[in-house]
C-alpha cells in the first residue's frame, strides 16, 4: 500500500468515523462464517414466537426520566377495568403474560406505531415499562413519546409478542448497546433467577446516556463480576471481539444494540466460542442486494424510481406521507400495500404464500428484480 494514500476506514459500532483497523480486518471475514453463524443461531431447545394479540386500550401510570434522551413509561390497564380478581396491585385488569424478550406495538395518538421491548418485570402482571431513547431526526415516533404522551393518558398497545425469545441456555452472554437494555435487562434477571452462567456488557456513549444504571448496580451487587458497564468516554468504543471475549464454551450470546453493533458481533461471532448467536435490531438492516426498479402509483401513471440503495418504502413514503409504518423489517406488517402487476422479490418474514399470491407486498423489505416495474393500488 502507498503510505500516502488515504485509506476510508468503516466506522466504529456505533455508526461512527473510526481511526482503528479492527472493522477493516471484519470485513476479511467470508460470508461462509456469517452462513454458518445463522445454522448456529436457532438452536433446537429455542422457544417459538407467540402470535400477535388484539389491540388493547392502556393508561400511561408513570412516567420517568432514565438517562439523557430516554424515558420509561409504565403502562396499566385503565382503573376500573378489573375482572374482580385483583390482588389489590392496581385497580386495573391484569395485563397478559410475556417472557424475557417480548415487545409491544405502541400505537401513539398522531397514528404513528412503534415497537419497544418490555423492560420490566415479567412478575408484575399489572405493569408493562417500556423506555424509549429521543431519535433525533427520526420518524417522529420517540418524540411523540417524549414530548405529547403523559402520566394519565390513554394510549393503544398490541401486543406483547416475541420476536428475540430467551431460551435460557445453560450459559449464556448479553450484550446491549445504549436503549439495546431494553429487552436484556429482563433476560439478565431472569438468568439471575434460574441460576444460569451469565454475564451482560452494557455499552454506552457515557454513563449519563444509559438507562438502568440503578437496577443494573442492583443486579451487580447482587452477582459480582457478572455485570460489566463500559461507557465509552471511560473504557474506548469497545471491539466487538472484546464485547465476545468474555463467550461462554458453547454458550449463547444475545445482542441488542445499534445495527453496526449487531453487525460488528455477527461478523466476529466466528472466532468465539459460543455455539448460539441471538440478536434484535432496532433499525432495518443494511439493504443487501439491492437493484434498482420502479414503483407505479396505482393508475395515475406517476412513476417514482427506487434505487438500489433504498428501499421502496423509503421511497414511496415520500410520495405518500400518510403510508403507515412500524418495524421496517418485514414483520409486522403495518406496511402491507397491494400490487396489481409486476413480480415481487419478496423479503419479509411476515406473509403467507396465499398473500402473496394474492398480491401483498411489504414494500419495506421488499423488492422488484432489476429494471422491472411493480404498479401498486395506492
Ligand atoms: S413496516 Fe413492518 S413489515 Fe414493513
Amino acid at each position: 500500500m502507498d503510505i500516502g494514500t488515504p485509506v476510508t476506514r468503516p466506522p466504529d459500532l456505533y455508526g461512527r468515523p473510526r481511526s482503528d483497523s479492527f472493522m477493516q480486518k471484519l470485513a476479511a471475514f467470508s460470508d461462509n462464517a456469517v452462513t454458518r453463524l445463522a445454522r448456529r443461531s436457532s438452536p433446537p431447545g429455542r422457544p417459538p414466537a407467540t402470535k400477535m394479540p388484539v389491540i388493547r386500550e392502556l393508561v400511561v401510570a408513570a412516567k420517568h426520566q432514565e438517562a439523557e434522551d430516554v424515558v420509561s413509561l409504565r403502562l396499566a390497564a385503565p382503573a376500573g377495568s378489573s375482572d374482580g380478581s385483583s390482588d389489590g396491585s392496581s385497580d386495573g385488569e391484569k395485563l397478559p403474560p410475556w417472557q424475557p424478550g417480548a415487545h409491544i406495538e405502541l400505537h401513539l395518538p398522531s397514528g404513528r406505531k412503534r415497537q419497544y421491548s418490555l423492560c420490566g418485570d415479567p412478575a408484575d402482571r399489572y405493569r408493562y415499562r417500556i423506555a424509549v431513547r429521543r431519535i433525533a431526526n427520526g420518524g417522529g415516533g420517540s418524540a411523540e413519546v417524549h414530548d405529547v404522551l403523559g402520566e394519565g393518558m390513554r394510549v393503544a398497545i398490541t401486543g406483547p409478542r416475541n420476536a428475540f425469545p430467551f431460551a435460557a441456555e445453560a450459559s449464556v452472554l448479553l450484550i446491549a448497546g445504549g436503549i439495546g437494555i431494553t429487552p436484556l435487562l429482563p433476560m439478565a434477571r431472569e438468568a439471575a433467577r434460574r441460576g444460569l452462567d451469565w454475564r451482560l456488557v452494557h455499552t454506552g456513549r457515557s454513563r449519563g446516556s444509559m438507562p438502568f444504571a440503578a437496577e443494573l448496580a442492583e443486579l451487580a451487587a447482587a452477582a459480582p463480576g457478572r455485570v460489566s458497564i463500559r461507557p465509552d468516554d471511560e473504557s474506548g468504543v469497545p471491539e466487538a471481539a472484546d464485547l465476545l471475549s468474555s463467550s461462554p464454551a458453547a454458550g449463547a450470546v444475545y445482542c441488542c444494540g445499534p445495527a453496526p453493533m449487531i453487525d460488528g458481533v455477527r461478523r466476529a461471532f466466528g472466532g468465539s466460542c459460543a455455539s448460539a448467536l441471538h440478536f434484535e435490531r432496532f433499525a432495518p438492516a443494511p439493504i443487501t442486494d439491492g437493484r434498482p426498479f420502479e414503483l407505479q402509483l396505482g393508475d395515475t401513471g406517476r412513476v417514482l424510481p427506487v434505487p438500489y440503495d433504498r428501499s421502496a418504502l423509503d421511497v414511496l413514503h415520500e410520495a405518500l406521507p400518510d403510508l403507515p409504518f412500524s418495524c421496517r423489517q418485514g414483520f409486522c406488517g403495518t406496511c402491507r400495500v397491494r400490487v396489481a402487476h409486476g413480480d415481487v422479490d419478496h423479503r419479509d418474514r411476515r406473509l403467507t404464500a396465499t398473500e402473496r399470491a394474492a398480491g401483498a407486498m411489504l414494500p419495506c423489505v421488499s423488492r422488484a428484480p432489476e429494471g422491472e416495474r411493480l404498479v401498486l393500488e395506492v
